[in-house]
């Protein structure tokens, strides 16, 4: 069938909007009564003694974002590489560990060869793909589909966040077979998954603000995003939407890290993005900013009700998040770091579903 953009100004712009109806697509297609259900043949964490994660662009960002919920709440270690250098790096795969390969596209040359490479040598290989009938999905033990609906912008959203509920689902069952999750633990939590769409949409009613911020960031010749724990990935995510369609250089760094190098670049110039939820790492966060603030850096915090509360008057701007559960928040806070690329990139006059150089899938080395 035909897409069209639904009355949107772009595709990016339609698939960003569609979010809380793809989520819960997502949700309805591995929730049930009782629980998390896999397709046939499943799987059993239990067996397992580590997870390899191999993807490219985006869907490595969802793995590594998956990397902190498996290993936090299913004490499950787990490797997570780009495709292009985990295959060349010829990594021993030791017994019982089981090879997951994350793609919209499902035809990443790079990824299928890390696929094709894992054959034989990982217990299993399992995918989390938009398209089902897609190379990779077929060359693997076990295919899960995110429901994500067909994308055409070249920057991945709605595939993104489809990937991150997959992926959390996965851990959740890992924790859950692996004896880390009580059943009223894991109740609370998919309680809070089923609120997600819902959730989403109060979000993207906070598009304006949003907007008004992307005006004055695409004055920057160089933005930096920062992050602690399950937000550190997601500045990584930050940063790729917005370099792919704005073309302004960005950069993601842990917000620990900033004081090992890039603290070096801040000036009044350098528009710092710090996505920071009121977790338990919040305060650390917070004592990062104002290194950024006492060098003159002008700071746009994504935050909470708490968060704002708490830090906002310091911030230059704050975009304020409705509240979510710490495991969901990396999922939620997708959506203005989406929002934040794709208004700043439309204030440039970028070409925001075509941008220069990129293809929506890389089939070639
Ligand atoms: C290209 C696209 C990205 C995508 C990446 C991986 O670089 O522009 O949006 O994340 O490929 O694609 P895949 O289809 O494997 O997820």
């Amino acid at each position: 069938a035909r897409v069209d953009k639904g009355g949107h100004r772009h595709f990016m712009a339609k698939e960003i909007a569609e979010q809380p109806s793809v989520l819960s697509d997502t949700l309805n297609a591995y929730l049930t009564d009782s629980g998390i259900a896999l397709p046939d043949p499943g799987i059993d964490f239990a067996a397992l003694d580590r997870l390899t994660i191999t993807a490219c662009g985006t869907a490595y960002l969802a793995g590594f974002t998956a990397k902190y919920w498996f290993e936090q709440i299913a004490r499950l270690p787990v490797e997570v590489d780009v495709a292009s250098e985990f295959r060349y790096r010829e990594p021993p795969i030791t017994p019982n560990t089981a090879a997951l390969f994350i793609s919209q596209s499902g035809e990443t040359a790079d990824t299928l060869a890390a696929l094709r490479y894992c054959k034989g040598k990982a217990s299993a290989l399992y995918s989390v793909v938009n398209v089902p009938e897609s190379s990779i999905a077929r060359e693997s033990d076990l295919a899960l589909p995110i429901h994500a609906g067909v994308e055409i912008g070249v920057a991945s959203t709605k595939a993104f966040t489809c990937q991150l509920t997959v992926l959390l689902l996965l851990a959740l069952k890992a924790a859950e077979d692996r004896g880390h999750l009580p059943p009223a633990a894991r109740d609370e939590i998919l309680t809070h998954l089923r609120a997600l769409p819902g959730v989403f949409n109060t979000a993207l009613g906070r598009d304006e603000v949003i907007e008004n911020v992307a005006q004055e960031l695409a004055e920057a010749r160089d933005i930096l995003f920062l992050g602690r724990g399950l937000m550190y990935p997601l500045a990584h995510e930050g940063a790729l939407k917005l370099k792919e369609i704005s073309y302004i250089h960005a950069e993601a760094y842990a917000s620990g890290e900033l004081k090992h190098g890039p603290i070096a670049l801040i000036d009044q110039h350098v528009p710092v993005v710090v996505l920071a939820p009121r977790d338990r790492l919040f305060d650390k966060t917070v004592s990062n900013m104002q290194e950024v603030m006492a060098r003159g850096g002008r700071v746009v915090l994504i935050t909470d009700a708490a968060g704002a509360e708490s830090a906002g008057a310091e911030a230059w701007r704050v975009i304020q998040m409705p509240e979510v559960s710490d495991l969901l928040a990396p999922i939620l806070y997708a959506l203005p770091a989406q929002l934040l690329a794709y208004h700043t990139a439309v204030a440039k006059g970028t070409d925001v579903d075509q941008p220069r150089n990129l293809a929506k899938s890389v089939t070639v080395e």
